[in-house]
């Protein structure tokens, strides 16, 4: 077959992450690859609570509204990304009017309201929804958000149950990223463990598969979609990328402002991956597919976290002003030897 949701067709949905130009159809380069590759639709950022409800009493549902549009057109699957947060979530969300933290019960009232209202506007059209974004530290224990230090350990179950009320007959997932790792891996177990045994309903775990050359392994890979089938939750892959940049120290972040030479020594591909990266880059893409064509049945899409290269957050993270390669397509919109490894798999 000539395309990835073609060749995939039966196995599992194809999607993609699509920024506001490219659902607003400005970007037509974008849109042609869209409309011929991809079955499936998540929001970069245009669901964020930032986004649509940037002030307490302010919802704007302008760019939502085009992004739902935009795959009910295409006919995709139009997944929504991500209710219950601590990134790109005012600070307001956590305060009362005075600027003082908020009780449990006024948070828990605030979020009742946010999900119904967002959820329920979309109600029948949106087919899933990341309920509750990077819930786990990197040991397994849970985050010490601003949600689970005001609300508890059962804002988790809380968010569950309101999404559910708001459209009983959405999917709902619980999203996260280096879930391959063990310790954090195990903490996921225990957490979907934890949410089957009290009743909440929950239909997958999303993988970010925010992945690099090295991570993770076909045997980490496996063993975590295992893990969570055997638990009887479909498993989706929810942002893949790969990031043939060499790694950078963890304490590096997008905050910090790195001299010219640091910034160059970590960004050494700005006139193009060497064929030999881009080789590692089609076989590591090739490597993973496989395993999740084994899962078929487990997994139920596999989402690239955007379309071209050129369109890819890993270019302003973890430092701006990188140059990386993580995707399917060139900065130009064409195949790479990765789209052809992936299409060779199905
Ligand atoms: C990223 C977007 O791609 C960027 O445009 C934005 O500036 C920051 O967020 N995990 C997630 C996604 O769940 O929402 C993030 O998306 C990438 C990491």
């Amino acid at each position: 077959a000539a395309t990835l949701k073609e060749s995939y067709d039966g196995l599992f949905r194809i999607g993609v992450a699509l920024n506001q130009r490219q659902f607003e159809e400005r970007d037509q380069r974008a849109l042609k690859i869209v409309a011929a590759e991809f079955n499936s639709i998540s929001p970069e950022n245009a669901l964020k609570w930032e986004s649509v409800h940037p002030r307490p009493a302010e919802y704007r549902f302008d760019a939502a509204d085009r992004y739902v549009a935009f795959g009910e057109k295409q006919g995709m699957q139009v997944i929504g990304h991500a209710l219950v947060w601590h990134n790109q979530t005012p600070s307001w969300v956590f305060q009362d009017e005075r600027g003082a933290p908020l009780t449990r019960d006024a948070l828990l009232a605030r979020m009742r309201e946010h999900i119904h209202t967002v959820v329920g506007r979309y109600k029948g059209r949106i087919a899933g929804w990341d309920v509750v974004n990077e819930a786990l530290d990197e040991d397994g224990t849970l985050r010490k958000s601003p949600w689970q230090r005001i609300i508890g350990d059962d804002y988790i179950e809380q968010a569950f149950a309101f999404a559910r009320e708001a459209d009983p007959s959405a999917e709902l997932y619980y999203n996260d990223y280096s879930i391959e790792r063990e310790a954090k891996r195990a903490g996921a177990v225990r957490l979907m463990q934890r949410l089957l045994a009290r009743g909440v309903k929950i239909t997958a775990i999303g993988l970010q598969g925010h992945d690099h050359l090295r991570y993770p392994s076909g045997a980490q890979q496996e063993a975590t979609i295992r893990a969570f089938a055997s638990l009887g939750l479909q498993v989706n892959i929810t942002e893949l990328d790969i990031d043939p940049l060499p790694r950078i120290a963890d304490e590096v972040t997008a905050e910090v402002t790195l001299s010219a030479a640091a910034t160059d020594a970590l960004n050494p591909y700005r006139s193009g991956l060497p064929d030999a990266k881009q080789r590692e880059l089609a076989e590591k893409y090739g490597e993973l597919f496989a395993i999740f064509a084994k899962y078929r049945g487990t997994i139920g899409r596999v989402t690239f976290w955007g379309v071209t290269d050129g369109d890819s957050w890993l270019n302003d993270w973890p430092v701006r002003g990188r140059t990386s390669y993580p995707l399917l397509f060139d900065r130009a919109g064409a195949r790479k030897p990765a789209y052809d490894e992936v299409l060779a798999v199905a």
